[in-house]
């Protein structure tokens, strides 16, 4: 299955993807590991991108658009992947759609998840990431209203998007998730 997961920072698409991967058996692709990963790494990738998360800005459409390229062209990604963090603007979504298109591998489903802004804050406060400093925090909550969220209507008009109740325990979510996707599949059958 080839998945997005859609939502603000802190919503629980790491936490829940990450538990999709072996119910699901595909990799989980986050963009946001990979770049912190690279930075780690002191890449030119992590060189490049170091400044825009540490203020919380979204990193520039042509270097996430050839590290997700390039990600999703590996071998465990030939049966479909989850996608963590990606897209994440119009530009970034257009870019998908034309990889999509070239390689006749449509995607299944976009999985919106949704808690309500004080519930984000009480869950990132409580991780203590280096971009969790809540005035980081703000700013990602205010790139993700102005270039995300209007993914969800993109998504809409394509039939494609669940919206999902991200509240309660993670075991909760996960329910919530895998009733989706069982209706997603019988769609397909
Ligand atoms: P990224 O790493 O994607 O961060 P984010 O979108 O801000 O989201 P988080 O990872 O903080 O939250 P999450 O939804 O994964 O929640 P989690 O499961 O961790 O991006 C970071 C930066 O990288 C961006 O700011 C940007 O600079 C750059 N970037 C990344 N992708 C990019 C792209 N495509 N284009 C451009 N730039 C990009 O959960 C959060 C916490 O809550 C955890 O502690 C978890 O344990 C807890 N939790 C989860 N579920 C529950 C629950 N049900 N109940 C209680 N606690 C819970
Ligand atoms: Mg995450």
């Amino acid at each position: 299955m080839r998945i997005i997961f859609l939502g603000p920072p802190g919503v629980g698409k790491g936490t829940q993807s990450q538990r999709l991967v072996e119910y699901l058996g595909v990799p989980q692709v986050s963009t946001g590991d990979m770049l912190r990963q690279a930075i780690h790494e002191h890449s030119e990738v992590g060189e490049l991108s170091e400044k825009f998360l540490n203020a919380g800005k979204l990193v520039p459409d042509p270097i996430i658009i050839k590290l997700v390229t390039q990600r999703l062209a590996q071998q465990d990604a030939s049966h479909g992947y989850l996608l963590d963090g990606y897209p994440r603007n119009l530009g970034q979504a257009a870019a998908l759609d034309e990889y999509l298109h070239e390689r006749e591998t449509p995607l299944d489903g976009v999985l919106a998840l949704q808690v309500d802004q004080e519930e984000i804050v009480r869950r990132l406060t409580g991780r203590g990431r280096d971009d969790d400093r809540p005035e980081i925090v703000r700013e990602r909550f205010d790139q993700y209203l102005r270039q995300t969220a209007p993914l969800a209507e993109y998504y809409r008009q394509r039939g494609l998007l669940y919206m999902i109740d991200g509240t309660g325990t993670t075991d909760a979510v996960f329910d919530r998730i895998k009733s989706v996707l069982e209706k997603i599949r019988r769609n397909h059958q």
